[in-house]
């Protein structure tokens, strides 16, 4: 864990007190519309994905059992993988609901997949757009030495095929003052993260989340402001 002395120690347990809901004094409801899912009105291009399977795969009991975290180890992933982690990570269910438990009705993450080496898609970064099931390209740049400088114990990088990473937008979470936005967004990115973990166990693939980055790096490879939207978590995805 890197350390930074200069920042405030407290932070965390301030922000945990500050954020508490306490009986007669919870803050009011805006009622305030909020989009349920970010749209790209000019993406480079739009890459359809193949229709997820809703059967089969190993059980889930199975694959809690199977396994946890593991190293990448090179090789290319196909686009049909990819299309099953991505729809069980951030994709809808039968319902309308979101595959991984949110806070609001259409969740305040988003979802990105920075493509190393996949079979059937470029190189590049992308967005995940789950009512379409399909990704937004929204840069062609080489993404390997961005990623590599962004992502601390970056060492399995080389190795790692596809990165999801998600963000959080707390303007997304209607609460009034926000107080529990910011750990409505810790909450679900990390549900959403064991739901692509579960995923590659049961499609016997390689993942770990990585929480270490270098925050406003990562935005920039995802071209996001690192304010309004920001960088929760990633998922680093191989064979
Ligand atoms: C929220 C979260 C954030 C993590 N961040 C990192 C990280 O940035 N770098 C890292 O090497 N491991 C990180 N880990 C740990 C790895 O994902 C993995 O769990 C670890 O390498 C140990 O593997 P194990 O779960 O099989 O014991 C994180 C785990 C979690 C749950």
């Amino acid at each position: 864990m890197p350390s930074n002395s200069k920042k405030d120690k407290s932070i965390g347990s301030s922000f945990q007190a500050q954020t508490k809901y306490r009986r007669g004094s919870l803050p009011s409801k805006t009622g305030k519309p909020v989009a349920s899912y970010k749209v790209y009105a000019n993406p480079l291009e739009v890459d359809a994905l193949p229709v997820p399977a809703l059967k089969g795969g190993k059980g889930l009991w199975k694959t809690l059992a199977s396994g946890r975290a593991s190293i990448p180890e090179g090789g290319r992933l196909k686009q049909r993988d990819i299309s099953q982690i991505l729809w069980a990570t951030a994709g809808f269910t039968y319902g309308g609901q979101r595959t991984h438990a949110s806070a609001i009705p259409l969740a305040g993450v988003e979802t990105y997949l920075v493509v190393q080496q996949v079979e059937g898609i470029f190189a590049g970064v992308y967005h995940y757009n789950p009512r379409e099931h399909c990704l937004e390209y929204i840069s062609r740049d080489d993404p390997h030495k961005a990623l590599q400088a962004a992502l601390l114990d970056n060492a399995d990088i080389d190795a790692c095929a596809a990165v999801i990473a998600y963000t959080g937008l707390p303007s997304r979470i209607d609460d009034g003052i926000k107080s529990r936005a910011y750990r409505y967004l810790y909450l679900e990115a990390g549900a959403a993260a064991q739901c692509a973990m579960m995923a590659t166990i049961d499609l016997d693939l390689s993942a770990s989340v990585r929480a270490e980055f270098y925050d406003d790096e990562f935005s920039r490879l995802l071209q996001i402001d690192g304010v309004s939207e920001f960088p929760l978590c990633v998922v680093t995805l191989g064979t």
